[in-house]
């Protein structure tokens, strides 16, 4: 009815917050607000990247190296800073870490302590920026745990139950946001038109099992002997398809929605892995168990990983139920 299609096209992101609180206190606007100011970095970024091609300095690299060892692109400093700036007035977040920040940024003023803490990969997949292919920010957010005062940010390190909300922002044919606050999945969509993101699905639920399987092949002679037998495995039986974007947050979203396996295993050079915990391997996790999915190591489960450091990388196996087990059952064999 008419009521229903107006109520449907007006649950803003922050209205969804509340609704899923179903309360007004102190901490269900605090979510609200914070998840106000993600989605408002993500309209800044994506009007960026519609406009990369055309705007003078938008693409390619800065010429320097993160801590991460890669090369910076333009964007993912764009970005990094867009978070910060739209944090800032908000007095609810003190401290921003980032995978293209060595340490974390404090804000300097009017930060009462106690609050909240994001913690995010600003952009992800920077490698298809330049080619117009899907990219993401991928988002967490925890409570800051005492008064940090000697800026060591050591209460970030712990394990991803520590986790408020979580989320990611996929860059692509359309801005989708997904989100979760502990009370299931769910997804927004960007309305250019009205500078909203509008809900589109609720309870997002991940099928207990998909054809997908989503690793880079191209590592598969760096790979412990176990993950190859599983690659053996998928490639001799039917009913596997190869699905690889180069960008965690679109290929994630694949097998939230279709099903299916992303794995980045460590290898002989990395055997933790390519891939951050903090803004990266950990709010997926707390997705996909929200999806009624699940994450781990390989051989433990990923929201129980303590952090050693806050750019600490872990392997990932993500997604479907029986996909994620078949490929621990692997791993197991070999132990
Ligand atoms: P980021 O662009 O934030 O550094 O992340 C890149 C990550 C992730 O998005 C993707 O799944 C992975 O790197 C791809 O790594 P490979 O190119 O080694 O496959
Ligand atoms: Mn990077
Ligand atoms: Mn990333
Ligand atoms: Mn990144």
């Amino acid at each position: 009815d008419a009521a229903h299609v107006l109520d449907r096209d007006c649950t803003t992101l922050s209205r969804h917050v509340l609704q899923q609180l179903q309360s007004f206190s102190a901490e269900a606007q605090d979510l609200s607000a914070l998840m106000n100011r993600i989605a408002l970095a993500g309209k800044l970024i994506a009007r960026r990247l519609t406009r990369a091609g055309l705007v003078e300095d938008a693409l390619g690299f800065t010429g320097r190296t993160n801590v991460q060892g890669e090369s910076v692109k333009k964007m993912d400093i764009y970005a990094n800073d867009v978070f910060i700036s739209v944090f800032k007035q908000s007095g609810l977040v003190c401290r921003l870490a980032s995978e293209e920040m060595e340490d974390p940024y404090y804000i300097p003023e009017n930060c009462p302590i106690g609050r909240y803490t994001l913690l995010y990969d600003p952009i992800d997949g920077s490698s298809n920026v330049d080619i117009n292919l899907n990219i993401g920010s991928i988002f967490s957010i925890r409570r800051q745990q005492g008064d940090d005062l000697d800026q060591k940010a050591t209460d970030l390190l712990q394990d991803g139950h520590q986790q408020l909300a979580a989320g990611y922002i996929l860059y692509g044919p359309s801005t989708v946001l997904v989100y979760s606050i502990g009370r299931g999945v769910h997804s927004f969509t960007l309305d250019p038109s009205l500078g909203e993101f509008i809900l589109s699905r609720e309870n997002i639920q991940v099928p207990a099992h998909g054809a997908n399987y989503s690793v880079n092949e191209g590592n598969f002679w760096q790979w412990d002997d176990s993950i190859r037998d599983y690659i053996r495995y998928v490639h001799r039986h039917d009913g596997y398809s190869a699905r690889y974007s180069g960008a965690l947050v679109g290929d994630f979203h694949r097998i939230l929605m279709q099903g299916g396996v992303f794995l980045y295993p460590g290898t002989r050079k990395r055997p933790e892995g390519k891939l951050r915990l903090l803004y990266e391997t950990a709010p997926l996790a707390f997705l996909i168990e929200q999806a009624g999915g699940q994450a781990s190591t390989g051989t433990q489960r990923l929201l129980d990983v303590v952090p050693s450091e806050l750019h600490h990388r872990t392997p990932l196996v993500i997604g479907s139920p029986e996909d994620v087990a078949l490929v621990e059952s692997f791993i197991q064999e070999r132990r």
